[in-house]
């Protein structure tokens, strides 16, 4: 412990900055495809388990050098985040709840021996570093910069150990909105043959190898011409998650016939999604007081398809900070369409589109809320 406490951590002080001297020409926004264009810079800090964090550089936007023996490339020590700055009508910068993207990045990090760090130190530095590329960051509504915190093990040993140093960098994209033709409503199959996380398992944490095992799959349903899969876990056929989002179902109870919005609980297979967490904090504040019930729960595919059959499923939607939310028009199960209420001309649902532009007052700053951090 005594070691320990010497390690330094993140020290937002000791930014060095090393501007780019070949600024890039800004894309137009309409032309913006997610995730393919990337700032002029890249923030990175070094760590190493005699002397902790070092001094966080923000440097131009460049390829990494690593060893090819690096852990990282064995063994998959890499942990990631997805985060979003926003331009407000004032030209001000801001991140959303960025608060929980650091907690978490915490907890995946340590869930796979990488090391953790002062939440705080490291807001301050993305809130530079977001500022610092503001004229990438679009005003439109719709665009906003993505953030992509990585940490990798780096050193480099075959042997499978605690990575002894690590990187932490942020890379930044400017996006669009997520369907550019306004929301289109997706369809799913629900996927029994592969699963997407277990119980006991990492399912919850934000690490790159939770999301390579689900592209064969997602190739397969597209194939089949669905855009996402619905992964479905056990012989109960739970509800889990869509593609790589939270998924959300409004429900009319079948005994009470009161309007239920329902989400699985957080029971270590469920991502602990930051956009999950706002549409239910907002459906508790504003759908609630009109009846609704808000409600964590498991749901198998089998009562979503009954409440379907018997016309008491409202609508469903996917939620992320990549689509915010993404309406469901319907799912394949067992041979069978299930339709998610959506009338054949409509792309989303009264719910989802009220959440999405709730989400969006907060991210943009027309309603001031403590989820918006200003740069
Ligand atoms: C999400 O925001 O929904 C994601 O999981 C983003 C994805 C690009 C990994």
């Amino acid at each position: 412990a005594a070691s320990e406490t010497k390690l330094q951590d993140i020290d937002p002080s000791k930014l060095v900055l090393t501007r780019t001297s070949k600024p890039k020409p800004l894309k137009k926004a309409e032309d913006l495809v997610f995730g393919a264009t990337f700032t002029d810079h890249m923030l990175t800090i070094e760590w190493d388990k005699t002397t902790g964090w070092h001094n966080p550089h923000i440097v131009p936007h460049q390829n990494l050098s690593l060893d090819p023996a690096s852990c990282v490339f064995h063994y998959a020590f890499e942990c990631f985040e997805g985060m979003k700055a926003y331009k407000d009508k004032a030209g001000q910068i801001r991140l959303f709840r960025p608060d929980r993207n650091m907690e978490r990045f915490n907890k995946s990090a340590a869930r796979i021996a990488l090391p953790n760090f002062d939440s705080k130190a490291l807001i301050d530095l993305v809130a530079k570093f977001a500022k610092l590329e503001s004229r990438f960051i679009p005003e439109e509504r719709g665009y906003s910069l993505y953030l992509r915190p990585t940490m990798i093990g780096t050193q480099k040993t075959l042997g499978v150990n605690p990575p002894g140093s690590a990187l932490l960098y942020i890379i930044a994209s400017p996006v669009g909105p997520y369907y550019p033709t306004g929301f289109k409503a997706v369809s799913l199959e629900a996927t029994d043959y592969a699963v997407r996380a277990w119980p006991g398992g990492v399912g919850d944490k934000k690490l790159g190898a939770n999301y390579a095992p689900c592209i064969v799959p997602q190739r397969e349903a597209m194939s089949r011409g669905f855009q996402q899969n619905l992964w479905l876990f056990g012989e109960e056929e739970y509800v889990t998650e869509v593609g790589t989002m939270n998924f959300f179902v409004a429900i009319q109870n079948k005994q009470t016939g009161q309007k239920e919005l329902i989400t699985a609980p957080l029971d270590g297979t469920i991502l602990e999604g930051v956009t999950r967490d706002s549409v239910l904090s907002l459906a508790r504040e504003r759908l609630a007081p009109e009846g609704w019930n808000i409600v964590e729960r498991k749901l198998t595919m089998a009562e979503l398809d009954e409440a379907a059959t018997e016309g008491r499923l409202v609508e469903a939607f996917g939620a992320g900070t990549a689509a915010i939310v993404s309406p469901v028009r319907a799912i394949s199960w067992k041979g069978k369409m299930v339709s998610c209420g959506l009338k054949d001309h409509e792309e989303s649902g009264e719910i989802t589109t009220k959440m999405k532009n709730w989400m969006e007052a907060r991210q943009y700053g027309d309603e001031e809320h403590e989820w918006s951090y200003v740069c």
